[in-house]
């Protein structure tokens, strides 16, 4: 399949697109670059030319010739109507997988106009462009976040939606609901619903990986920045919840496992039959959902502990007050996805903490200024 990738030079995207063409796919990203650097896109080239040129698309590979391999790149703001459209007139499209949008938690609550209107007014645009070129398959990138504070743990895909915390989680639970009532009043459309839970880790090259600007918002890249000696100590967000060591527990996923879910996830584009289109009892939708993660929680001093005993390095920390927000324990079920697209999560929590470090160490300051 030839598919639209927004938001592609970004952390999961550039891992989704070495999946993408490691599985015989090819990709056009469009990514205003607004939290990405496009020299993630050249060495996304240099690992997908690293591959058996057997599993490649054969157009890219010819008998005995080293591939090379140039993804079509337009730096693209989804809200851009004409660009997109320029786009859409130079590249005929099986499906979008749609990682475009703004994920800063503290900023959407500082900025919330400026999350709904990147996140929402966007993907409207991208979808009204889509369906003008009959491209009606989307797999949206949405987040455990929309379970709020969940019914239920382990949590299913049945497990009702709750109330989100902070506009970004808003706009992931506002857009699915969106893009299911598109499919609803247009039964051409397929659209696929990834909650991912936490991804963490980097590709095995350490070539790219996670690249927060300024002060981490989340876990992994601050015990990182850490390790590297960027950041003096990890504050530890509360130990007194609810929990086997009183910090919040968590389902992470290793980055390249939650990009091969797209890939198989693409098989919803193309064997509808093996999928289950049952309505959910809750939203009362034929879209097909699923929860991304490993099913198991981790604590944050399970992560601290792990990091430190498989790259032998300590992380300092200490106990901080509980950040607002935040919920004690949220791990899912995720043996829908295994059951109807084949897809589980491999990687443990020694491959996550050793790749996130061999990113960081390889790439102490990131990717290179432009
Ligand atoms: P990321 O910021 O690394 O990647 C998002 C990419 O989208 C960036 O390259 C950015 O430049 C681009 N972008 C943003 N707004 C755009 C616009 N208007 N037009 C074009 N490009 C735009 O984030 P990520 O971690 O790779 O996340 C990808 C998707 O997955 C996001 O939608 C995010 O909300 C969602 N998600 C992420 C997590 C996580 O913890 N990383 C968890 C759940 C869901
Ligand atoms: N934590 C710390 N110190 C830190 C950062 C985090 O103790 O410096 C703790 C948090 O309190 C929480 C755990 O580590 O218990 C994980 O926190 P993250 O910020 O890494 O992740 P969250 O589960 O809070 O949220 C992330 C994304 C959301 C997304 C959600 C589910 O930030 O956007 O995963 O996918 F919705």
């Amino acid at each position: 399949m030839n598919i639209l990738v927004t938001g592609g030079a970004g952390f999961i995207g550039t891992h989704t697109l070495i999946e993408l063409y490691a599985a015989g796919h090819t990709a056009v990203v469009v990514d205003n670059l607004s939290n990405s650097n496009p020299v993630a896109l050249q060495r996304v080239e240099e690992i997908i030319e690293t591959l058996n040129p057997s599993t490649l698309n054969p157009n890219l590979s010819t008998l005995n010739l080293k591939p090379s391999v140039k993804i079509p790149f337009y730096p693209v703001d989804i809200r851009d109507r004409e660009g997109l459209e320029k786009v859409f007139a130079e590249h005929l499209f099986d499906a979008c997988i749609h990682f475009a949008g703004l994920k800063a938690v503290g900023e959407s609550v500082e900025k919330p106009w400026e999350y709904y209107d990147n996140n929402i007014a966007g993907t409207l645009v991208l979808v009204d462009v889509m369906r003008k070129h009959s491209c009606k398959n989307i797999i949206f990138s949405s987040s455990a976040t929309v379970y709020g504070d969940p019914a239920e743990i382990p949590i299913t895909e049945n497990c009702p939606k709750g109330q989100c915390t902070n506009p970004y989680g808003w706009t992931k639970s506002m857009l699915e609901q969106v893009l299911m009532d598109i499919q609803k009043a247009d039964p051409e459309w397929n659209v696929v619903l990834l909650r991912y839970f936490n991804p963490v880790g980097a590709h095995p090259s350490g070539r790219i990986g996670e690249n927060p600007n300024g002060i981490p918002n989340n876990l992994m890249p601050y015990i990182t920045q850490v390790a590297v000696g960027k950041r003096k100590e990890l504050g530890v967000f509360g130990n007194d919840y609810d929990t086997p060591d009183g910090t919040g527990v968590r389902d992470y996923i290793h980055v390249v496992d939650l990009a091969k879910a797209h890939v198989a996830a693409l098989k919803c584009f193309t064997q509808p039959s093996t999928i289950n289109h049952k309505p959910s009892t809750i939203n009362l939708q034929p879209s097909t959902i699923y929860n991304i993660g490993t099913g198991h929680g981790y604590s944050v001093l399970d992560m601290v502990n792990a990091f430190s005993r498989v790259n032998h390095i300590d992380v300092p920390y200490s106990i901080k007050p509980r950040r607002a927000g935040d919920i004690a324990t949220c791990y899912c079920n995720p043996s829908k996805a295994k059951e109807e697209l084949g897809w589980e999560a491999k990687y443990g929590i020694d491959e996550m903490v050793r790749d996130s470090w061999n990113w960081q160490r390889q790439n102490p300051d990131g990717y290179p200024e432009r």
